[in-house]
């Protein structure tokens, strides 16, 4: 399997990239929520600080995955209705933005708190604007909301992907897995490379 994307599928670059976000993104949206279930303010604190870590590294493996995706090329679409090929491009921006947005607003809201913010314990990272108590519930109900928002939008596209595996057995969710093996082309695409 190469770096890079070619004809037929994903290189895996963009596979690392594709799954180790959407687990990262999934994984501490989760734990940001159970984040109640602590035993201990300290527990909590602790919880928190790591909960933003691992934010803050979504939120600069999302910018690296934009720049490469950017270099790379797209492999090109499987043989789809036109109306799909336009649902799917308009689902996968909207989670392009929503992949941003969401650790942004997380960096957001904990500068409106006032809180500092530090990447696992080694270095600390500025605020984005300045503490303001009024702002407070507002900005911990965008990140939250977001994170709604986000796992709607995951279900048409999660939908969109199994409804390729399982009924129009094409190519579409096997070249995103990681070890997928392609299935062969049938003979009305052609000969395409
Ligand atoms: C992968 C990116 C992230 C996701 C999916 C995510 C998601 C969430 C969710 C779902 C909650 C629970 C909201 C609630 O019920 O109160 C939460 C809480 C929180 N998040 Fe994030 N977050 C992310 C990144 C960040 C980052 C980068 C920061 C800060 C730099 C941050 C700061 C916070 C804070 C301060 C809370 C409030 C916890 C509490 O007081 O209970 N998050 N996050
Ligand atoms: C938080 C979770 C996820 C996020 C943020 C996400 C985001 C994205 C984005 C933005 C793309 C477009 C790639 C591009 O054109 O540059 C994409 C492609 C894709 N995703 Fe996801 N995804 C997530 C989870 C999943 C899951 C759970 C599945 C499968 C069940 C899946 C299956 C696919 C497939 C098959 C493609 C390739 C579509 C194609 O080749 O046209 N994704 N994803």
């Amino acid at each position: 399997m190469s770096l890079r994307s070619n004809d037929r599928q994903w290189g895996s670059v963009a596979k690392f990239f594709h799954w180790v976000i959407a687990l990262g993104i999934l994984g501490n949206g989760l734990f940001g929520l159970l984040m109640d279930l602590a035993h201990s303010p300290m527990q909590k604190i602790n919880w928190l600080a790591l909960h933003k870590s691992i934010g803050l590294t979504v939120l600069a493996l999302v910018l690296l995955r934009i720049a490469w995706r950017w270099a790379d090329r797209r492999p090109p679409d499987e043989p789809m209705p036109r109306w799909q090929r336009l649902a799917a491009q308009a689902t996968h921006g909207v989670l392009y933005v929503l992949i941003v947005l969401l650790p942004l607003s997380g960096w957001w809201f904990n500068s409106v708190t006032g809180k500092p913010l530090q990447w696992f314990k080694q270095f600390n990272l500025p605020a984005l604007v300045a503490k303001n108590d009024e702002l407070r519930d507002f900005a911990h109900g965008v990140h939250e909301y977001l994170f709604w928002f986000l796992l709607l939008v995951l279900v048409a596209h999660v939908g969109g992907a199994l409804k390729h595996h399982v009924f129009d057995n094409d190519n579409v969710l096997r070249r995103m897995l990681p070890f997928g093996r392609l299935r062969a082309r049938s003979p009305s695409e052609g000969d395409r490379p």
